[in-house]
Parts: structure tokens; C-alpha cells; sequence
């Protein structure tokens, strides 16, 4: 039965055109180290903290690693005081896998870790667990077997969890903000709703989700037909490129464009712009993150909707458990915080 869903599961995740191709990575210009620290006077606790981010060059990413430096500031007391480091892994697993080495050796006490890829997942929690220093895995998921929430890696040590958001849900959102229009979304009224999507890195569990979760709810309610799907590796840049060749290619057709995340969206929404297009109009346009500009777009009107990736819940759930951690208490082996939907 487990081989059936894992199988079932594989089969799950081509849902969409199928043609995605990866475009390759998004460029890399930040990669600066940051450290926050606070002396520590007389009987005072300083604890070091390893923060490592698969890629500082990341809308929602850099949202998330500037909250996670802001609120263990804000735990800071006479007595206790957070050494963070933060370190880019420059969308490089080797060079992350340096990074977690060299926090090892500088005797970091807990290490907040965006994978890079989650196939590496096992090689790091073994070196982490195995130097006795507590792990919380954010925003990338390993999958377990069944592509459930039972990742051997994290289940097998009481040091190591991972604080997350279903992505899941966030594609379902996305479908449903669709579906929930006057229209369904079919703007031409021929009885379906003609899409493009626009993918995340393919690696991350959270592209294959939004893709996959999107449009089985849209489904639900009206059929669909895709008319291209591209990976645009979450930037904004790919993201525009991708949507303005879809555009002169398939034009009027296009009623819908999905976005993985609000960074490709902004993208989209500039070659849906320069097509002379209107979102509302003659094409509706969804993304997930809910970063602050996108949802002044979706009030104007210029993004049909968003979902909200809770940052400041993610980060500050992490940081807690991090704490909890460092205090020697037992930690869960998973944390949620939901996605909302955000519309007008
Ligand atoms: C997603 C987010 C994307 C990107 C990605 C990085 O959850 O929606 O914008 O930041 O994580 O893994």
C-alpha cells in the first residue's frame, strides 16, 4: 500500500502540461554573511546561532531571514543574548554544505537551515546530529516516502524538526480564489479555462504542490486546459520572460496565469501590462507569498489574488523552537502555520 501511494503520489506531481523545463537558476547578487551580536556582560548567556538560507536573492526568503534576526533580538534579556549568524548558500549545495561544516567547527549551539535541496537532507542532519547540535529545517521539506509528513531523517531524531507551511494548501487557495470568480475564470465563455503556469525550482516541494493543488481545485469546479508550463525558478525576471513569450504565442486564449509565488507574479504582471492586457478584464493573474506590493496589487486591482505565506509565523515559530531547544527541552518533530487566502 505505502508503494502504491508513493507511486500514486510520483504520478500526482506531473499533474499540469508536463512540459516544464527548468530555465536554470535565478542570478545571485547578495552574498554578504550577516552577524548580529550583543555583548554579553557579567553572568550573561551569549548563545550562537548558524542561520543558513539556500539564497539570500529571494523576495520571500529575504522577508523571512530578516524576521528570524529581528525577533531574537526582541528575546533578548540581561541575562541571555542570540549570536546569529547568516550565511548564503548562494542557491549551491556544495557551498552550503561548507557553510553547515563551518558551523559545526565554530561550535554553533542551533542551526536554522533552508536547504538548498532536500535531497541532501540526510547528509546534513547526519553531520548536525552527529556534532550534538539541535536542527530546525525551514521552508524546504524533505518528503517522506508516501510525500507525507514522515521524513525518517526528522521522525528518527528528537533534535532535529522542521516549521513549515502545507503547500498544499496554498495551491488549493490559489485554485479556489479561480474558481470562486463570477466566471470561473473563463473569461471567453467556451466552457474551460485556458491557463499558463508558472513554476518554482522543480526540486522544491512547494513548486510541485502549488502546480499540482491549483489546479485539482480549479478542476473541481470547470475544466481546464493548459496551454504552457515553464519553470521560472521563483524570480522575477523569469518570471516576466516567460509570460510575455506565452503571450504573443498564445495570446487571447490565455484567461489565466498561475504563479508559483508573488515574484514570478510581479513579473507577470509587467508583460501582461506591456501586452496591453488587463488583469480583471481579459486575464486573470494569482501568485502566492502576499509580499507587500502584491497585495497593494490585488487591491487595485492589478493581481486577481494572492496567498499569504505567513513569514513573520514561520520565523518566529522557529526561532521559538530554536530556543526551546537551547533550554534543553524536547522539541515536536513538525510545526505548522497555515496560508491565507487574500483577495480584494
Ligand atoms: C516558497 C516561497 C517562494 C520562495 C521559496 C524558496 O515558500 O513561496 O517565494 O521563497 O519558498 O524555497
Amino acid at each position: 500500500m505505502k508503494k502504491l501511494l508513493a507511486s500514486l503520489f510520483a504520478v500526482a506531481l506531473l499533474v499540469g502540461c508536463g512540459t516544464a523545463t527548468s530555465e536554470g537558476a535565478p542570478a545571485t547578487t547578495e552574498t554578504e554573511t550577516t552577524t548580529t551580536t550583543t555583548e554579553a556582560s557579567g553572568d550573561a548567556k551569549t548563545y550562537n546561532v548558524g542561520v543558513a538560507i539556500y539564497q539570500f536573492d529571494d523576495n520571500f526568503m529575504t522577508l523571512y531571514r530578516n524576521e528570524i534576526e529581528s525577533y531574537f533580538k526582541t528575546l533578548e534579556t540581561d541575562d541571555t543574548k542570540y549570536n546569529v549568524t547568516i550565511v548564503d548558500g548562494k542557491n549551491d549545495m556544495a557551498e552550503q554544505s561548507n557553510q553547515i561544516d563551518n558551523f559545526i567547527t565554530q561550535g554553533m549551539d542551533v542551526i536554522i537551515l533552508n536547504l538548498v535541496q532536500t535531497s541532501s537532507a540526510d547528509a546534513i542532519i547526519d553531520k548536525v546530529v552527529a556534532a550534538g547540535i539541535p536542527l530546525v529545517l525551514i521552508n524546504r521539506e524533505p518528503l517522506g516516502e508516501d510525500g507525507d509528513e514522515s521524513y525518517k531523517g526528522i521522525l528518527d531524531n528528537a533534535t532535529v524538526c522542521y516549521v513549515g507551511a502545507d503547500a498544499r494548501q496554498s495551491g488549493t487557495f490559489q485554485g479556489e480564489i479561480i474558481a470562486e470568480l463570477p466566471d470561473k475564470g473563463d473569461l471567453n465563455g467556451d466552457g474551460k479555462v485556458s491557463y499558463i503556469m508558472i513554476e518554482g525550482d522543480p526540486e522544491n516541494i512547494d513548486a510541485q504542490y502549488r502546480t499540482t493543488y491549483s489546479i485539482k481545485a480549479l478542476e473541481e469546479a470547470i475544466p481546464v486546459e493548459c496551454l504552457d508550463d515553464q519553470v521560472g525558478n521563483w524570480a522575477q525576471a523569469k518570471g516576466q520572460e516567460i509570460t510575455a513569450n506565452a503571450l504573443s504565442q498564445y495570446g487571447d486564449k490565455i484567461e489565466v496565469v498561475f504563479c508559483n509565488n508573488d515574484a514570478m507574479a510581479l513579473g507577470a504582471a509587467a508583460a501582461i501590462t506591456a501586452a496591453g492586457r488587463k488583469v480583471g478584464e481579459n486575464i486573470y493573474l494569482v501568485g502566492v507569498d502576499a509580499l507587500d506590493e502584491c497585495q497593494e496589487m490585488v487591491k487595485n486591482g492589478e493581481m486577481t489574488g494572492t496567498v499569504l505565506n505567513d513569514h513573520i509565523g514561520q520565523s518566529h515559530t522557529a526561532v521559538d523552537v530554536a530556543v526551546k531547544a537551547l533550554k534543553g527541552e524536547a522539541m515536536d518533530n513538525y510545526y505548522w502555520v497555515d496560508y491565507v487566502k487574500v483577495t480584494k
